[in-house]
């Protein structure tokens, strides 16, 4: 039993934001979790649109979750409840009479519906934005645990966040099959991975899959400093370059590439590699080809490493519940998981150190980041 407020008896889960592999063996281990402990679990659709919109649902916009409904899904990626990236209910889209649309919170509806459904606590498994809806319904006095997830890993306050570990080993696997097709063409070859405004995916694939050049939000480039590698390496007859541009680097003085930007929902990053590919060809005169791996690293089985983060995950969230915390985040802490405010963890994305091991040691490596 908590040791505040009434006893557990019906939890939910909700997974919200781009789905990252992970997010079922989170829900199977939440649900096990919480009917060992003779709880029921009951799953949201669609990040908060169950509890917000449930009329758009068949089945309705809340699930039960039974053993039966969580067998054999640690392995799958997605979500089986759903998940979305808009309608964030702290400014959500609505349309006005005159057709112009605006942002309202509706978190209180949230925490009224949560109590007409019976519902005493929430996990709530995303990103930075589910992060910070969740801090806000525990100050309205819901009993929420936050578990992180995103393959950006740009969350803070967590050593990883699960989904990441799947998107580097796949994009490394990609630049692994792009050397022979470069190396035999002679060709520049672009590849362009997510990761928002943080660089973790493309340095960690990038050092891991033999990059020449990697170009990180955090070190604005210069691309006459990746033309003269360019051109060493074509001195030492290595005359191919594998590229990898994070979706959200940008030039020395530049700004970000986006490709939609509409109330609601967060800017849609994309499109600089196609434009650092042609400013190579031109600067160079190299036959220049770009690859964008974009969803492909959400989707996919998650590797062991996302699959036991994830359960760790979920059952740290289920243990903190039962004992009465709220209003925080599980977060890895190797050798254990801890538990932290979700205060803190909201406060700054967590972007990659100028000085970390990896970056030494890419430079070490000879790669450049464009500086
Ligand atoms: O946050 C995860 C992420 O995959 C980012 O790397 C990317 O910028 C964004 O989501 C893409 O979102 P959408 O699903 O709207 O295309």
């Amino acid at each position: 039993m908590p040791k505040s407020g009434v006893p557990i008896k019906r939890i939910a889960i909700s997974t919200g934001g781009g789905d990252a592999p992970g997010l079922n063996a989170v829900i199977r281990a939440v649900v096990l979790a919480a009917l060992n402990r003779g709880w029921e679990c009951y799953g949201i659709r669609e990040g908060f649109n169950g509890l917000l919109l449930p009329e758009q649902f068949v089945e309705g916009g809340i699930v039960r979750l039974t053993r039966e409904r969580v067998r054999g899904i640690t392995h799958l990626g997605g979500t089986i409840i759903g998940t979305t990236n808009r309608n964030n209910p702290l400014a959500y889209p609505i349309k006005d009479k005159d057709g112009t649309i605006k942002e309202i919170d509706r978190t209180d509806e949230l925490v009224r519906a949560f109590a007409l459904h019976h519902l005493d606590a929430l996990v709530t498994v995303g990103g930075d934005g589910s992060m910070t809806i969740a801090k806000v319904l525990a100050e309205k006095c819901l009993r929420v645990v936050g578990v992180p997830k995103t393959i950006d890993n740009d969350l803070d306050k967590t050593v990883v966040t699960f989904g990441f570990d799947t998107a580097v080993a796949f994009a490394t696997e990609c630049l692994d099959r792009l050397h022979s097709t470069a190396a035999s063409h002679g060709r520049v070859m672009v590849v362009e991975v997510m990761g928002r405004y943080a660089g973790w995916i493309a340095l960690n694939a990038g050092v891991s899959g033999s990059a020449d050049v990697i170009l990180i939000p955090e070190i604005p480039y210069d691309l006459h400093q990746v033309v003269d590698k360019i051109r060493e390496r074509d001195a030492q007859s290595q005359n191919f370059t594998i590229v990898v541009v994070a979706e959200g680097a940008t030039q020395k003085g530049g700004a970000v590439s986006v490709r939609e930007k509409e109330i609601g929902h967060a800017e849609r990053l994309g499109g600089i590699g196609e434009k650092v590919a042609q400013e190579l060809h031109a600067l160079t005169g190299k036959e220049t080809r770009v690859v964008v791996l974009g969803h492909l690293l959400r989707g996919g089985s998650p590797t062991h490493s996302d699959r036991l983060t994830a359960l760790r995950f979920g059952a740290a969230a289920v243990r903190a519940l039962e004992e009465g915390q709220s209003g925080i985040m599980v977060a890895l802490d190797p050798p254990n998981v801890n538990y932290v405010p979700l205060d803190e963890a909201t406060r700054r994305m967590k972007t990659v150190p100028l000085d970390c091991d990896t970056i030494l040691t890419a430079r070490d490596l000879g790669i450049c980041f464009g500086d």
